[in-house]
């Protein structure tokens, strides 16, 4: 893991739901934990007898909380690994290494209204924000969707925020032209969870005549990771690195003992962009704009990989 690193013990662990798990840290040095905005997440090191895992999860505790940290973690089934990793092997006491928080889906500072639309596990990002805008009193609406089984554990864990801003869909009708149509002017829209869920919904507001600098999405991509296997040639090392089927082309980079820059990892950020010299990408990610990925001059290595058998790289 690239960049500072913070030592987190693990305080407790609370089941939510057969699936769903909250892990509550603190510094291992007993200290206050590094500051963090709404929105914000840590990327976890972790490492199993055979395998490291690098995944990232929001913070859930209000972004005033210094003694500690909370993440909730979805077990994904089909998933390569970590979220089992967490649910199974961790235990209460544990130490975990993880990444500063970083953030990439802040809350707009000049929005005069803030419209969060989540699915599942997308709630997480949200619970800090709701923290964040209740102490500031600013106005918001959330419409959050997940399986009827699951209404109830969601509904717990929004428990301490205005029932009438608050909207637990699981499978209600939802009419989500009106929403997106009714809002006031200065209306900021974020939305997290399943990417069908994601590409619904700015569809939707774009077709509405929503402004981009008004959209906010976050995506820490998903199992949609594995592919065909392939050669990755790093130039300037002359390195030939094989990248299996379940890893990504940025796990297979490190696994080799390199750390290229990166900070997202589902392909948003922009931080892993790398230099195609030679064979063709298959694109995955959500930052290169169209000319670009036709060019096929660059690739974003924390989710794209190879159409070609080999792939040369300016690293
Ligand atoms: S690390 Fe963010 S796009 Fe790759």
């Amino acid at each position: 893991m690239s960049g500072p690193k913070l030592n987190l013990r693990v305080r407790s662990i609370e089941p939510l739901s057969p699936l769903l798990k909250r892990f509550e840290l603190e510094m291992a040095d007993g200290g206050e934990v590094p500051p963090f905005g709404p929105g914000a997440h840590l990327r976890f090191n972790l490492q199993g007898d055979h395998q490291r895992w690098k995944n990232a999860y929001s913070l859930v505790t209000p972004p005033t909380e210094r003694r500690r940290y909370a993440v909730i973690v979805r077990r994904v089934e089909h998933s390569r690994g970590g979220s089992a990793f967490m649910h199974e092997t961790v235990k209460p006491g544990q130490i975990l290494e993880a990444s500063v928080p970083a953030n990439l889906f802040p809350v707009s500072q000049i929005a005069r209204k803030h419209l969060l639309i989540s699915g599942g596990i997308g709630i997480t990002p949200f619970l800090s924000y709701l923290a964040a805008f209740k102490s500031k009193a600013a106005g918001y609406e959330l419409h959050h969707f997940c399986r009827a089984k699951e209404a109830e554990i969601f509904g717990h864990l929004l428990r301490d925020h205005e029932s009438s801003r608050i909207h637990i869909h699981a499978g209600t009708e939802f009419n989500l032209s009106s929403v997106l149509s009714s809002q006031p002017l200065g209306t900021h829209l974020y939305t997290c969870g399943p990417e069908g869920l994601m590409d619904l919904v700015l569809d939707t507001a774009r077709t509405h005549g929503w402004p981009a600098s008004k959209l906010h999405s976050e995506s820490f991509g998903s199992a949609h990771m594995g592919g065909a296997p392939f050669i990755a040639i790093l130039k300037r090392s002359g390195a030939e690195i094989a990248v299996r089927e379940d890893q990504t082309l940025l796990e297979a980079i490190e696994e080799a003992g390199f750390e290229p820059t990166n900070l997202c990892r589902g392909g948003a950020c922009g931080e892993c962009l790398t230099r195609v010299l030679e064979g063709e990408p298959e694109h995955r990610d959500h930052y290169l704009d169209e000319g670009e990925r036709a060019s096929n001059c660059s690739i974003m290595i924390c989710v794209s990989r190879a159409k070609t058998n080999r792939i040369v790289l300016d690293l």
